[in-house]
């Protein structure tokens, strides 16, 4: 499964790249503004820190202006993704990129017929939001069910990239049902490493370590 960081922060992208866990890079406009760095500047930067696909969001509604900031985002770096809403523009614009070879992502899907609408239009990726469906009391993680079964009975290369993701749950339900790829928050990918068995093991084993008076 290919991790994602769904961030603009430099500095813990570059971390987990560091670390060898980042396959990818979402932004949205909300990230873009909590980041207060210019867009195109900011996704200039990550697209040179991380070699995989670098997801920048069209702001217009109508899909001849989504295909005009398309073509401006996708001279960015040859590693942008274009992201786009899941609205009939957005389809609309996403067929044309696909067919330009341009990444596409298809974003704020909230249900199966939505996805298969995406995977029909050539998109490279499809975004359902789990935690957005968790929110208000339906299964985010149900959906992302759905859509493996509908992708799978019809061998539809779009990747499943499953967003909002809100826990270490959620990671491993994903990773379980075969989402192709997560998009999470820098912190939850941080916690997959942790559990309080390995830090009370590794504090015994460094406590007999000492006592043996050696060192390497
Ligand atoms: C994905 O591409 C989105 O940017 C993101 O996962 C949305 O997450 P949120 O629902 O926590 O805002």
């Amino acid at each position: 499964m290919k991790f994602f960081v769904d961030s603009a922060d430099l500095d813990q992208i570059a971390m987990l790249n560091d670390v060898g866990l980042v396959d990818g890079v979402t932004t949205n406009p909300s990230i873009i503004a909590k980041s207060g760095r210019d867009f195109k500047t900011v996704i200039k930067d990550i697209c040179k820190l991380v070699d995989g696909p670098v997801s920048a969001e069209v702001v217009s509604m109508k899909k001849d202006e989504m295909l005009n900031e398309a073509r401006i985002l996708r001279k960015i770096a040859d590693n942008v993704c274009v992201k786009l809403p899941l609205t009939m523009d957005g389809l609309a614009a996403c067929k044309v990129l696909s067919a330009e070879g341009t990444q596409t992502n298809v974003t704020l899907c909230f249900s199966a017929n939505q996805a298969l609408l995406a995977a029909k239009c050539g998109a490279s990726f499809i975004s359902p939001f789990i935690g957005r469906l968790d929110d208000i009391s339906l299964d985010g993680l149900e959906l992302i069910e759905d859509i493996r079964t509908i992708y799978d009975n019809y061998g539809y290369e779009t990747e499943i990239l499953a967003a909002s993701i809100r826990s270490v749950g959620h990671i491993k339900d994903c990773a379980l049902i075969g989402a192709d790829v997560i998009t999470s928050p820098p912190d939850v990918i941080r916690k997959l490493a942790d559990h309080p068995l390995t830090d009370k093991g590794l504090a015994a084993f460094m406590a007999d370590w000492e006592k043996t008076g050696q060192s390497i």
